[in-house]
Protein backbone atom coordinates (compact mmCIF):
# COMPACT_ATOMS: atom_id res chain seq x y z
CA UNK A 1 0.00 0.00 0.00
CA UNK A 2 1.23 3.44 -1.17
CA UNK A 3 2.04 5.97 1.73
CA UNK A 4 0.93 9.17 2.47
CA UNK A 5 -2.95 8.61 0.85
CA UNK A 6 -4.58 5.79 2.66
CA UNK A 7 -3.09 7.48 5.97
CA UNK A 8 -3.85 10.23 5.29
CA UNK A 9 -7.80 10.61 6.78
CA UNK A 10 -8.23 14.78 5.63
CA UNK A 11 -11.02 15.26 2.65
CA UNK A 12 -9.20 15.33 -0.70
CA UNK A 13 -9.68 18.76 -2.41
CA UNK A 14 -8.91 19.96 -5.96
CA UNK A 15 -5.63 21.94 -3.90
CA UNK A 16 -4.84 18.29 -2.69
CA UNK A 17 -4.65 16.63 -5.93
CA UNK A 18 -2.30 19.76 -7.51
CA UNK A 19 -0.40 18.99 -4.84
CA UNK A 20 0.36 15.46 -5.22
CA UNK A 21 0.99 16.30 -8.78
CA UNK A 22 3.55 18.47 -7.64
CA UNK A 23 5.07 16.11 -5.74
CA UNK A 24 4.53 13.71 -8.16
CA UNK A 25 2.18 11.21 -6.29
CA UNK A 26 -0.08 9.65 -8.44
CA UNK A 27 -4.15 10.29 -8.26
CA UNK A 28 -6.43 6.92 -7.66
CA UNK A 29 -9.41 7.49 -9.48
CA UNK A 30 -12.49 5.03 -9.61
CA UNK A 31 -16.47 5.39 -10.52
CA UNK A 32 -19.20 4.48 -7.81
CA UNK A 33 -22.83 4.99 -8.58
CA UNK A 34 -24.84 4.22 -5.70
CA UNK A 35 -23.87 4.42 -1.33
CA UNK A 36 -22.54 0.78 -0.68
CA UNK A 37 -20.32 0.43 -2.96
CA UNK A 38 -18.80 4.37 -2.62
CA UNK A 39 -18.78 3.60 0.86
CA UNK A 40 -16.18 0.42 0.11
CA UNK A 41 -14.24 2.78 -1.97
CA UNK A 42 -14.08 5.46 -0.10
CA UNK A 43 -12.93 4.05 3.08
CA UNK A 44 -10.93 1.92 0.84
CA UNK A 45 -8.43 5.35 0.43
CA UNK A 46 -9.69 6.07 -3.20
CA UNK A 47 -8.80 9.97 -4.20
CA UNK A 48 -11.63 10.16 -6.26
CA UNK A 49 -14.51 9.10 -6.59
CA UNK A 50 -16.53 9.80 -10.03
CA UNK A 51 -20.45 9.70 -10.57
CA UNK A 52 -19.65 8.67 -13.99
CA UNK A 53 -22.65 8.92 -16.71
CA UNK A 54 -21.28 5.24 -17.83
CA UNK A 55 -24.03 4.54 -15.30
CA UNK A 56 -26.41 4.36 -18.22
CA UNK A 57 -23.87 1.83 -19.58
CA UNK A 58 -23.37 -0.54 -16.49
CA UNK A 59 -26.12 0.64 -14.39
CA UNK A 60 -28.89 1.17 -16.65
CA UNK A 61 -28.25 -1.36 -19.35
CA UNK A 62 -27.80 1.17 -22.07
CA UNK A 63 -25.04 0.74 -25.45
CA UNK A 64 -24.36 4.51 -24.81
CA UNK A 65 -24.36 6.90 -22.46
CA UNK A 66 -26.61 9.56 -23.72
CA UNK A 67 -29.90 8.33 -22.22
CA UNK A 68 -28.65 9.27 -18.49
CA UNK A 69 -30.77 12.35 -17.78
CA UNK A 70 -30.18 14.96 -15.13
CA UNK A 71 -32.36 13.28 -12.38
CA UNK A 72 -30.49 9.85 -13.01
CA UNK A 73 -27.01 11.38 -12.45
CA UNK A 74 -28.39 13.32 -9.36
CA UNK A 75 -30.04 10.45 -7.61
CA UNK A 76 -26.78 8.40 -8.06
CA UNK A 77 -25.26 11.43 -6.89
CA UNK A 78 -26.86 11.83 -3.72
CA UNK A 79 -26.73 7.88 -2.72
CA UNK A 80 -22.88 8.38 -3.48
CA UNK A 81 -22.46 11.40 -1.09
CA UNK A 82 -24.10 9.55 1.73
CA UNK A 83 -21.26 6.54 1.88
CA UNK A 84 -18.15 9.39 0.81
CA UNK A 85 -16.33 11.26 3.97
CA UNK A 86 -13.18 11.43 2.22
CA UNK A 87 -12.77 10.74 -1.15
CA UNK A 88 -13.64 13.81 -3.86
CA UNK A 89 -16.79 13.22 -5.16
CA UNK A 90 -17.14 14.09 -9.48
CA UNK A 91 -20.77 13.91 -11.14
CA UNK A 92 -20.49 13.91 -14.94
CA UNK A 93 -22.71 16.30 -16.37
CA UNK A 94 -25.09 14.04 -18.54
CA UNK A 95 -25.51 14.28 -22.43
CA UNK A 96 -27.07 17.81 -23.73
CA UNK A 97 -26.90 19.70 -19.93
CA UNK A 98 -23.77 21.80 -21.17
CA UNK A 99 -23.47 22.51 -24.95
CA UNK A 100 -23.31 25.95 -25.93
CA UNK A 101 -26.11 27.64 -24.08
CA UNK A 102 -23.84 29.73 -20.41
CA UNK A 103 -26.36 30.14 -18.92
CA UNK A 104 -28.30 26.70 -19.49
CA UNK A 105 -24.84 24.73 -18.47
CA UNK A 106 -24.55 27.41 -15.23
CA UNK A 107 -28.12 26.27 -14.48
CA UNK A 108 -27.61 22.57 -15.31
CA UNK A 109 -24.80 22.61 -13.40
CA UNK A 110 -26.00 24.36 -9.56
CA UNK A 111 -29.21 21.98 -9.52
CA UNK A 112 -26.54 18.93 -10.02
CA UNK A 113 -24.45 20.76 -7.40
CA UNK A 114 -27.33 21.78 -4.91
CA UNK A 115 -29.17 18.65 -5.06
CA UNK A 116 -26.29 16.08 -4.55
CA UNK A 117 -23.62 17.65 -2.67
CA UNK A 118 -21.01 16.71 -4.34
CA UNK A 119 -17.73 18.38 -4.89
CA UNK A 120 -17.06 19.02 -8.37
CA UNK A 121 -18.76 18.34 -12.11
CA UNK A 122 -17.42 16.78 -15.06
CA UNK A 123 -17.78 18.10 -18.54
CA UNK A 124 -16.61 16.27 -21.87
CA UNK A 125 -15.48 19.12 -24.04
CA UNK A 126 -13.00 21.53 -25.20
CA UNK A 127 -13.11 24.91 -27.30
CA UNK A 128 -16.90 24.52 -28.51
CA UNK A 129 -18.20 24.35 -24.91
CA UNK A 130 -15.43 26.82 -23.44
CA UNK A 131 -17.90 29.97 -22.51
CA UNK A 132 -19.80 27.79 -20.43
CA UNK A 133 -16.88 26.22 -18.52
CA UNK A 134 -16.13 29.36 -18.00
CA UNK A 135 -19.49 30.48 -16.59
CA UNK A 136 -19.87 27.59 -14.33
CA UNK A 137 -16.11 28.12 -12.60
CA UNK A 138 -17.25 31.71 -12.86
CA UNK A 139 -19.97 30.43 -10.05
CA UNK A 140 -17.41 28.62 -8.07
CA UNK A 141 -18.47 25.17 -9.42
CA UNK A 142 -14.55 23.69 -9.95
CA UNK A 143 -14.53 21.56 -12.87
CA UNK A 144 -12.65 18.74 -14.14
CA UNK A 145 -12.70 18.60 -18.29
CA UNK A 146 -12.49 15.59 -20.16
CA UNK A 147 -11.10 15.33 -23.43
CA UNK A 148 -9.76 12.39 -26.26
CA UNK A 149 -12.61 9.80 -26.33
CA UNK A 150 -15.78 11.08 -25.33
CA UNK A 151 -18.63 8.71 -25.03
CA UNK A 152 -20.65 11.28 -25.09
CA UNK A 153 -20.00 12.71 -29.21
CA UNK A 154 -20.63 8.41 -29.95
CA UNK A 155 -22.54 9.27 -32.84
CA UNK A 156 -20.20 11.56 -34.08
CA UNK A 157 -17.47 10.03 -33.90
CA UNK A 158 -18.80 6.15 -35.04
CA UNK A 159 -16.83 4.12 -33.00
CA UNK A 160 -14.72 3.71 -29.98
CA UNK A 161 -11.69 3.39 -30.95
CA UNK A 162 -8.34 4.88 -29.78
CA UNK A 163 -8.55 9.25 -30.46
CA UNK A 164 -6.15 11.48 -31.63
CA UNK A 165 -4.06 9.57 -33.50
CA UNK A 166 -3.08 11.74 -36.67
CA UNK A 167 -1.43 15.29 -35.66
CA UNK A 168 -4.36 17.59 -36.57
CA UNK A 169 -6.54 15.41 -33.99
CA UNK A 170 -3.43 15.99 -31.48
CA UNK A 171 -2.83 19.45 -32.02
CA UNK A 172 -6.71 20.31 -31.48
CA UNK A 173 -6.76 17.96 -28.27
CA UNK A 174 -3.41 19.95 -26.62
CA UNK A 175 -4.95 23.29 -27.41
CA UNK A 176 -8.10 22.38 -26.02
CA UNK A 177 -6.07 20.91 -22.88
CA UNK A 178 -4.62 24.19 -22.49
CA UNK A 179 -7.63 25.93 -23.15
CA UNK A 180 -9.27 24.28 -20.16
CA UNK A 181 -6.60 24.76 -17.79
CA UNK A 182 -6.87 28.67 -18.88
CA UNK A 183 -10.67 28.55 -18.51
CA UNK A 184 -9.58 27.48 -14.64
CA UNK A 185 -10.18 23.67 -14.85
CA UNK A 186 -8.59 21.70 -11.70
CA UNK A 187 -7.92 18.45 -13.47
CA UNK A 188 -8.57 16.67 -16.96
CA UNK A 189 -9.11 13.25 -17.61
CA UNK A 190 -7.97 12.27 -21.17
CA UNK A 191 -9.28 9.30 -22.75
CA UNK A 192 -8.44 6.55 -24.81
CA UNK A 193 -5.16 8.83 -26.48
CA UNK A 194 -1.63 7.63 -27.59
CA UNK A 195 0.41 7.21 -24.27
CA UNK A 196 3.00 9.44 -25.78
CA UNK A 197 0.65 11.95 -26.41
CA UNK A 198 -1.17 12.16 -22.74
CA UNK A 199 2.12 12.36 -21.80
CA UNK A 200 3.51 15.20 -23.77
CA UNK A 201 -0.03 17.22 -22.69
CA UNK A 202 0.95 16.23 -18.76
CA UNK A 203 4.30 18.07 -19.03
CA UNK A 204 2.71 21.05 -20.53
CA UNK A 205 -0.13 21.54 -18.00
CA UNK A 206 0.35 22.20 -13.91
CA UNK A 207 -3.04 20.94 -13.74
CA UNK A 208 -3.26 17.36 -12.90
CA UNK A 209 -4.48 14.72 -15.61
CA UNK A 210 -6.83 11.40 -14.42
CA UNK A 211 -5.50 9.32 -17.58
CA UNK A 212 -8.30 6.40 -18.67
CA UNK A 213 -6.34 4.14 -21.69
CA UNK A 214 -4.00 7.16 -21.77
CA UNK A 215 -0.43 5.21 -20.76
CA UNK A 216 1.38 5.69 -17.78
CA UNK A 217 3.07 9.43 -18.22
CA UNK A 218 -0.52 11.02 -16.88
CA UNK A 219 -0.71 12.30 -12.87
CA UNK A 220 -3.40 9.63 -12.19
CA UNK A 221 -5.27 6.88 -13.43
CA UNK A 222 -9.74 6.25 -13.94
CA UNK A 223 -11.24 2.80 -14.33
CA UNK A 224 -15.10 1.64 -14.44
CA UNK A 225 -15.78 0.08 -11.52
CA UNK A 226 -17.73 -2.46 -12.81
CA UNK A 227 -14.87 -3.61 -15.56
CA UNK A 228 -12.13 -3.33 -12.76
CA UNK A 229 -14.24 -6.02 -10.79
CA UNK A 230 -15.20 -8.07 -13.30
CA UNK A 231 -18.79 -7.91 -13.46
CA UNK A 232 -18.58 -7.41 -17.15
CA UNK A 233 -17.52 -9.75 -19.15
CA UNK A 234 -17.85 -8.90 -22.42
CA UNK A 235 -15.91 -5.76 -22.29
CA UNK A 236 -12.17 -6.29 -22.66
CA UNK A 237 -10.37 -3.69 -24.03
CA UNK A 238 -6.46 -3.26 -23.91
CA UNK A 239 -6.36 -0.79 -20.93
CA UNK A 240 -8.25 -2.77 -18.40
CA UNK A 241 -6.91 -4.47 -15.69
CA UNK A 242 -9.69 -6.74 -14.14
CA UNK A 243 -8.76 -7.09 -10.93
CA UNK A 244 -11.62 -9.55 -9.58
CA UNK A 245 -13.91 -11.88 -11.48
CA UNK A 246 -16.26 -10.69 -9.61
CA UNK A 247 -18.97 -12.44 -12.40
CA UNK A 248 -17.71 -15.61 -11.32
CA UNK A 249 -17.83 -14.81 -7.79
CA UNK A 250 -21.23 -13.25 -7.60
CA UNK A 251 -22.30 -16.34 -10.24
CA UNK A 252 -21.20 -18.72 -7.88
CA UNK A 253 -22.80 -17.34 -4.74
CA UNK A 254 -26.25 -17.20 -6.36
CA UNK A 255 -26.26 -20.42 -7.77
CA UNK A 256 -25.49 -22.12 -4.14
CA UNK A 257 -28.29 -19.91 -2.37
CA UNK A 258 -30.67 -21.25 -5.36
CA UNK A 259 -29.44 -25.41 -4.76
CA UNK A 260 -29.76 -24.56 -0.84
CA UNK A 261 -33.50 -23.70 -0.79
CA UNK A 262 -34.10 -26.08 -3.25
CA UNK A 263 -32.49 -28.70 -1.42
CA UNK A 264 -34.23 -27.00 1.83
CA UNK A 265 -30.96 -26.73 3.43
CA UNK A 266 -31.78 -22.76 3.69
CA UNK A 267 -33.03 -21.88 6.00
CA UNK A 268 -31.77 -24.07 8.69
CA UNK A 269 -32.93 -24.36 12.86
CA UNK A 270 -30.03 -21.41 13.53
CA UNK A 271 -31.19 -19.36 10.63
CA UNK A 272 -34.95 -19.41 11.90
CA UNK A 273 -37.04 -17.34 14.80
O1 LIG B 1 -18.53 8.08 -17.15
C1 LIG B 1 -17.42 7.60 -16.84
O2 LIG B 1 -17.31 6.58 -16.16
C2 LIG B 1 -16.23 8.29 -17.32
C3 LIG B 1 -14.92 7.56 -17.21
C4 LIG B 1 -14.84 6.57 -18.30
C5 LIG B 1 -13.78 8.48 -17.19
O3 LIG B 1 -16.31 9.38 -17.79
Amino acid sequence: MSTAIQEDKRKVTTHRLREMKDRGEKISMLTAYDYSMASIIDQAGMDVILVGDSASNVMAGNITTLPMTIDQIIYHGTSVMKGVTRSLVVVDMPFGTCSGNPMKSLEAAIRIMRETGADTLKIEGGEEIIEDIKKIIGAGIPVMGHLGLMPQSINKYGTYTVRAKDKEEAEKLLSDALLLEKAGCYAITLEKIPAKLAAEITNKLSIPTIGIGAGGGVDGQVLVMHDMLGINKNFSPKFLRRYEDLNTIITQAVKNYISDIKSRDFPNENESY
